[in-house]
């Protein structure tokens, strides 16, 4: 399966009804220091995913996979991508926060924190102080070599 990944602005219409399907925000979705992407199989539009950089630290968010196409490793495609984007940063470290999702990041090296572990610039986000409901988990894992693991335990490539 090759999937491909183009940047996408912050208001582009399948991107935010997706969101809007799965009751994820989308409030702050055009503020500063925001990117998204869309990823496409055969150039069909098959889920996004979404980062905000802070320094060392970096939030993962907007990871959506439409429904006809879960289940074929695209969500965790995504998520590689975000990493290897994150690790091109300069990121060390990346969280996120769900409400349905902790056993999927689980899979992918993503261990659950409390609140109280959470670095300040995370939880400064709107996403963390507001937008997410407060039962969702917060998640991380350390940015680097992620790729190269990935690499290793899949055939599948985001191009
Ligand atoms: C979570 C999501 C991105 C997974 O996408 P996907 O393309 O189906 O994921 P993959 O195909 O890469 O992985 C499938 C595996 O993850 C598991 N999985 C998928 N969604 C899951 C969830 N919500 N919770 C726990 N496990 C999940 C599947 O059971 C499957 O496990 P298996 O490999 O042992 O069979 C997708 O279900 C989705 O868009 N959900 C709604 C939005 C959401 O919750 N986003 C995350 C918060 S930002």
């Amino acid at each position: 399966m090759s999937v491909n990944v183009e940047p996408i602005a912050p208001d582009a219409q399948d991107f935010v009804a997706a969101l809007e399907a799965e009751q994820l925000p989308i409030d702050d979705l055009s503020e500063s220091g925001r990117l998204f992407f869309r990823f496409t199989q055969n150039g069909t539009p098959a889920g996004f995913g979404g980062l905000e950089a802070l320094g060392e630290h970096v939030l993962f968010r907007s990871i959506v996979v439409f429904p006809q196409f879960r289940g074929q490793g695209i969500g965790h495609l995504i998520t590689e991508s975000l990493l290897e984007h994150a690790a091109s940063l300069g990121a060390k470290d990346a969280y996120l926060l769900t409400t349905s999702a902790a056993d999927f990041f689980a899979a992918i090296g993503f261990k659950q924190i409390r609140r109280d572990e959470v670095p300040l610039e995370i939880l400064s986000t709107r996403q963390a102080s507001s937008l997410c409901p407060s039962t969702a988990a917060f998640l991380t894992r350390p940015v680097s070599n992620q790729a190269a693991l990935l690499h290793a335990s899949t055939k599948e490539t985001v191009q």
